[in-house]
Parts: C-alpha cells; sequence; structure tokens
C-alpha cells in the first residue's frame, strides 16, 4: 500500500541502468500505442504529453517520495507553530504534473493553490490528469517573468511558496528562479523547498550558496531541515534531499 497507488499503473516503464553520471542522463522505455518509446526523464515536455507517465516513471518504477515525504514535514512543522492551513495561499514553482500539488489539497488541506511552471504540457498534464486541483495555473519561466504573469502573481498575496523536486541539475529552477519566488512571497510567509547538500553539481552549488546567504543574513528564517528520502537512481541507488521550510522576515 503506497500514497502513490492512485496514479494508474498504465505502462511497463523499463529503465536503463547502470545510469550516466547525472541525475539527468537517466533514460527509460514504455510500450505507448504498442510501441517501446525512449524516454529520457528531463524530458518534461514528452513526458508531460503522455497520461500519466511522468508520474508512473517517477512514483511507482523509481519509488520517489518527496511528494509525501515534504507534505509529512511541512504538516509536522506548521503543527507544532499553529499554523491554520485554511488561511494559506500556497503558490507551487516547477509544479509539472500535479503530484505534489495534490499532496497539499489533500493531505495538508490548503485551499488555494495556484501552480506555475515553464512548460506548457506540465500545465496540460495537471489539468488532463488532475483535473480541478490547481485554482490557476500559469506557464511561465520564473527566471523572465511577462508582465501580465508578474501582475497575476503579485496579485496572488502568496503565504506560502513551495517545490518539489525542481532543484538542479539542469532543466530545473536556478538561483534567479528562487530569489523570484522568494520576492513573490509575502513577509512572515513560508518558503519550502528541498536541496542536495554536497552535490558537485553548479547549480546544487549555487543554490546552497544562496539559501546560506538567505538565512545568514536574516532574510530566510530557517524552522527545519532534515534529509529526506527522494528517489532510487535507475541503477538502484538512494538520493536523499535535504527538506528545507523556513519564514521570510
Ligand atoms: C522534476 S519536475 C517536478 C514536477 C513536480 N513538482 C513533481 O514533484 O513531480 C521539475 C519542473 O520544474 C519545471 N521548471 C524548470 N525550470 C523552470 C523555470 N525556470 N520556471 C518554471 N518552472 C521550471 C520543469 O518544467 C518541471 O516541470
Amino acid at each position: 500500500m503506497s500514497a502513490y497507488d492512485y496514479i494508474p499503473k498504465l505502462y511497463n516503464v523499463r529503465f536503463e541502468a547502470p545510469e550516466g553520471g547525472k541525475q539527468s542522463e537517466e533514460f527509460f522505455l514504455a510500450d505507448i500505442d504498442g510501441k517501446p518509446t525512449r524516454f529520457n526523464i528531463h524530458d518534461y515536455k514528452s513526458l508531460y504529453a503522455v497520461p500519466w507517465l511522468y508520474d508512473i516513471a517517477l512514483y511507482h518504477t523509481l519509488s520517489c517520495e518527496t511528494p509525501t515525504e515534504m507534505s509529512a514535514a511541512i504538516k509536522g512543522v506548521w503543527e507544532q507553530n499553529g499554523v491554520d492551513p485554511s488561511q494559506l495561499r500556497f503558490l507551487e514553482l516547477g509544479a509539472g504534473s500535479g503530484v505534489f500539488g495534490h499532496e497539499i489539497k489533500n493531505t495538508l488541506k490548503v485551499p488555494h493553490l495556484v501552480g506555475l511552471d515553464i512548460e506548457p504540457n506540465a500545465k496540460l498534464a495537471a489539468e488532463r490528469d488532475r483535473p480541478g486541483l490547481y485554482e490557476d495555473y500559469l506557464v511561465a519561466d520564473l527566471t523572465a517573468l511577462e508582465p501580465s504573469s508578474r501582475a497575476v502573481l503579485e496579485g496572488g498575496k502568496f503565504n506560502v511558496v513551495g517545490m518539489a523536486s525542481a532543484t538542479g541539475w539542469g532543466n530545473h529552477i536556478p538561483v534567479a528562479g528562487f530569489e523570484q519566488g522568494f520576492a513573490l512571497l509575502e513577509s512572515g510567509g513560508w518558503f519550502i523547498f528541498h536541496v542536495k547538500p554536497q552535490d558537485p553539481d553548479p547549480e546544487c552549488i549555487a543554490l546552497n550558496d544562496w539559501v546560506n546567504e538567505k538565512i545568514s543574513s536574516g532574510a530566510l528564517l530557517e524552522k527545519y531541515r532534515a534529509s529526506h528520502f527522494h528517489r532510487e537512481s535507475s541503477g538502484g541507488g538512494k538520493i536523499y534531499y535535504d527538506v528545507v521550510l523556513g519564514i521570510k522576515a
């Protein structure tokens, strides 16, 4: 029994192992319309185009647990801090097909949830596979917001900005996107993410530096940090990230 059993097991996903040296160099085969088709796990455009494919590959085949690990940690911290979820307005960055959004709505009981992703097929997947989950879903590059998206986001008065599985390793949200996400959060609001410590990827190093600077300067008050299982690699290794929750000064 898994919290991800609601994701239908539509495809037999077979990863190529061993994987390359980077998390972005993992490939798998799935039979789509009866034809074996090869996918890279960071090729979001192609993955989200196929119903539930990203979710099946990550949450069934690679046993990813980040959405449930993060939501359990958040629930505990919010309870300790007397947070009333009914008062929260959550902006989810790099929302993808909505698997973390599912936990935000169903486990954390946050009523107002807006998603944002750079990839148009992410919005398509979320609306196709999880209709009604997001109050609004913007297709936008967080590092280069158009004035129309900026106006919508600034009007959102978000008191939580969070993201799951959307940091580091290329094709994910870089430091400039974190800075923009942080700017869209109201003072006193919760900033929630996970980050891979001690990783050679330049984006991870830059992100760890950014986080450390935000905390040491007092801009972000760290309320929680702990290592959590993320997922298996296609070669069977175990990947862990630090889940971080902080309050914006
Ligand atoms: C690994 S997926 C995570 C999806 C989802 N959060 C989950 O937990 O399954 C990372 C997402 O970040 C999005 N992304 C990458 N760069 C972005 C940017 N600059 N602005 C907005 N979204 C971005 C990608 O398109 C992708 O959907």
